[in-house]
């Protein structure tokens, strides 16, 4: 018997970078929501601390303690069995290892943020729509989103996020506008940016093809990068057209990973 607790992807509807930090983190403005699509982990108490991954997307990810997920147990001074089904992409900007870190102290009870685990373990910790500023340790719930039907699109690249901000060249970029709508949130989101896009796209340019795929798709609403990429989404009226759009997408290009979700 263990605990099971499940790691919602994170996505970034829209992420600005608005400046730059003395240390070299970047100053951020986002808007985050979670999907209903993630890892589970399973936490078995015991005397010692051991990980193992499996799922679709296990290959690559450690199992000691370069492992995130073993950081967390520790932050949380808990020791025994982290069992992972990775079904999520990582290194892929919706959050992979971040949530599982975050689940751990969530199941846990740690008071500690995760913070120092990595800028997007406080929002995770969170699990709920927010505005995250600062470099991802400042969360302010954001509570009026309607239900967002999506469909997520990884062309099965990694794209290191340090890379990526190195590579943007403007740093000092316009901050969301200061309040929310209560309607038209596609019109809101269209008029907002992810700034890591361009630098992504040159570091890996199929994420262009990604966003043009999602673009040409009927009845979409929004395309957009979530975090420092790879992973783009395309957002829908109602779940039933995302199924369909993503079926068409699966069919024209086999070797992505092409998903449905709910973001609430
Ligand atoms: O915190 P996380 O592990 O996600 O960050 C990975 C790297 O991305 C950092 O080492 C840093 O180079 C860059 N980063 C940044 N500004 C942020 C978040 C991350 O420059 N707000």
């Amino acid at each position: 018997m263990g605990v099971e607790i499940f790691a919602p992807a994170k996505i970034n509807l829209c992420l600005h970078v608005t400046g730059q930090r003395g240390d070299g983190y970047h100053l951020l403005d986002s808007l985050v929501v979670f999907a209903d699509l993630g890892d589970v982990l399973v936490l078995r108490e015991g005397a010692e601390l051991d990980i193992n991954v499996a799922g679709k997307f296990a290959h690559g990810v450690p199992t000691d303690s370069r492992n995130i997920a073993w950081q967390a147990a520790l932050i949380a001074g808990w020791t025994g069995h982290i069992s992972i089904e990775k079904n999520l992409p990582h290194g892929a900007g919706i959050g992979g290892g971040s949530a599982d870190a975050a689940a751990i102290l969530s199941a846990l009870g740690a008071t500690d943020s995760g913070a120092v685990l990595g800028a997007d373990v406080p929002v995770c910790k969170h699990g709920g729509a927010a505005r995250v500023s600062g470099i991802g340790e400042h969360i302010e719930p954001v509570r009026n989103l309607p239900k967002l039907f999506a469909v997520l699109v990884n062309p099965n690249v990694h794209v290191p996020t340090p890379r990526v901000f190195s590579e943007l060249d403007q740093k000092n970029n316009a901050a969301l506008p200061g309040d929310f709508p209560t309607r038209d949130w596609f019109a809101w989101l269209s008029a907002q940016r992810n700034d890591l896009e361009q630098p992504a796209i040159m570091l890996q340019p199929v994420i262009e093809d990604v966003l043009k795929a999602l673009s040409e798709l009927p009845g979409q609403r929004l395309v957009r990068m979530s975090g420092s990429g790879a992973t783009c989404f395309a957002l829908f009226d109602n779940a039933g057209l995302a199924e369909i759009m993503a079926r068409e997408l699966r069919d024209t290009h086999p070797g992505w990973w092409v998903e449905t979700c709910t973001f609430n």
